[in-house]
């Protein structure tokens, strides 16, 4: 199957997801089985990297040479391009097709098949920089047990003083048709990233949420 050339760095969901929901997991991952085989979306490096620098680097006032992980990192580019960009990243996605094609096509990084849901529990505590980019979990209901529960297994992960950044396609609009994604309100990630009691901040640049929370020092 070829794969949809992503428009922007934005990584919006196939079509063909559109019917999986958050109680419906899997449905996705079979989808993501074929999905993958063939790459996944078709990523430019530069536009990939000025992106990340611009809306990621600088917004969040990150420094190379810091550890990162990137979880749901589908198959690898943006790890790719965070290792190059000079930051020690390994990604982490529960696809096992994504996983393998990461590993065969950047052999240089780490990458680690596992769900969110399940702590690597030597990972711990240990990074700098806990990146989501385009994690289904934020395209549904933020105030739901299982958003809730992400968001806490990752900051798990944060050393003192590291930072957890999602970012994710929404027009903004508080659209919320059954059965499908949903486009969250800023309001609706600001409550979501506010409800953990850490420093914390939320902003939207041309079609994607950019959120953080701040481990303490
Ligand atoms: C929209 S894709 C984004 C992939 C990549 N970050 C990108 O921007 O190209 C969502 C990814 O989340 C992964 N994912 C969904 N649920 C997950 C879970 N519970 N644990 C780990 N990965 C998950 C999927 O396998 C998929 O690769």
């Amino acid at each position: 199957m070829p794969a949809p050339a992503a428009p922007s760095s934005a990584s919006p969901e196939p079509a063909e997801l559109l019917g999986a929901t958050q109680a419906d997991p899997d449905r996705g991952d079979a989808f993501y089985t074929r999905f993958y085989a063939d790459g996944g979306w078709r990523y430019g490096f530069l536009r990939e990297w000025w992106w990340l620098r611009r809306n990621v680097v600088k917004r969040f006032g990150l420094v190379r040479g810091m550890n990162a992980l990137e979880v749901a990192c589908g198959a690898g580019f943006h790890t790719h391009v965070l290792n190059r960009m000079g930051f020690r990243c390994i990604g982490v996605d529960r696809n096992r097709a994504a996983i393998d094609w990461a590993r065969r096509k950047h052999p240089r990084w780490t990458y680690h098949c596992a769900d969110l849901a399940d702590l690597l529990p030597d990972h711990a505590g240990t990074f700098d920089i806990v990146l989501a980019r385009g994690c289904s979990h934020y395209h549904y209901d933020l105030s739901s047990a299982q958003a809730l529960d992400t968001t806490r297994t990752l900051l798990r992960y944060l050393k003192p003083g590291g930072v957890f950044i999602m970012t994710i396609a929404t027009d903004l609009s508080g659209r919320r048709p059954a059965g499908q994604i949903w486009n969250n309100t800023l309001d609706d990630y600001r409550r979501h990233f506010g409800s953990f009691g850490l420093r914390h901040d939320e902003t939207w640049v041309r079609g994607m949420a950019l959120c953080a929370i701040y481990a303490p020092v």
